[in-house]
């Protein structure tokens, strides 16, 4: 199990050994009046959520997460916490890649990089996925569900973006460790976000993380499909994409595929 009932700085805990989706689990909890800041976490999943309704399993072992904070922000200002979740996730792997690699004496660690929206990329594969999603909650408050799910002893296979977990790429570390360190890293980036003041600050410390910038994608947004240079993010967390007729045109949601000609 996950430990404690409690991780640092004031989060609660709600750990399970197996449960549907930890983000249901969690604006369950949040219509019945919880306001958090509350983790969920399991280390079995098996009615998962993913973005673009897609579902996310995660079979025993690996990390499924979700963070619960009711808040008095905009939707699309809750939106960007997103983008403080990945690099949390980024920097709590960062850490323990090190630390396997020391123990594994004399290897290179692993390149991680953040794939826009919230993807997280090891060796250029997908390891973790991020959910968000938010509801209006009494009080004119907003529950927002920050859903992290990451691939620690096993991956999918035949997904849109290849996957990878991290036990294939040889790192050996466990559900509890992961969450632990995530748990401490969401704090500082949380805190950096600050109900959304901080995104700026964010979005320059993603910006550095991000995989593919300057280049060529393609953007699968429902029905169309828009090609071009990825430029940047915005300060809202729009994609913005570079037409070759020299457009700017900001993404808000959709599937990237990089290195399309
Ligand atoms: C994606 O499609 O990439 C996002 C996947 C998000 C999965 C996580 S696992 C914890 C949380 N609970 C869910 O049901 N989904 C998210």
């Amino acid at each position: 199990t996950l430990g404690p009932k409690a991780t640092s700085a004031g989060y609660k805990l709600a750990a399970f050994d197996q449960i549907g989706s930890t983000n249901a689990e969690a604006m369950v909890r949040a219509r019945d009046g919880e306001s958090g800041p509350t983790w969920f976490a399991t280390t079995e999943q098996t009615a998962g959520r993913g973005r673009r309704q897609r579902a996310w399993v995660a079979p025993r072992g690996n990390l499924a997460s979700s963070i619960l904070e009711v808040m008095d922000v905009s939707p699309a200002v809750a939106a960007t916490l997103g983008f403080a979740a990945g690099l949390s996730l980024e920097s709590a792997l960062q850490k323990l890649s090190i630390e396997a690699n020391m123990r594994r004496a004399g290897t290179e660690p692993l390149q991680f990089a953040l794939k826009w929206p919230n993807d997280v990329l090891a060796e250029r594969q997908k390891l973790a996925g991020i959910l968000l999603e938010a509801e209006a909650v009494a009080g004119n408050r907003l529950a927002v569900v920050v859903g992290i799910g990451t691939n620690v002893v096993a991956a999918p296979e035949g997904t849109p973006t290849p996957a990878t977990s991290l036990a294939a790429l040889g790192v050996q570390v466990g559900a509890e460790e992961l969450f632990k360190a995530l748990a401490e890293a969401w704090v500082e980036f949380r805190g950096i976000w600050d109900n959304g003041r901080g995104f700026g600050e964010i979005r320059k410390l993603w910006l550095e993380r991000a995989f593919g910038v300057g280049e060529r994608v393609a953007i699968q947004t429902g029905t169309t499909k828009v090609e071009g240079t990825f430029d940047t993010i915005d300060d809202t967390g729009c994609l913005i994409v570079r037409t070759a007729d020299g457009r700017r045109m900001p993404i808000t949601a959709g599937e990237v595929y990089f290195g399309t000609a």
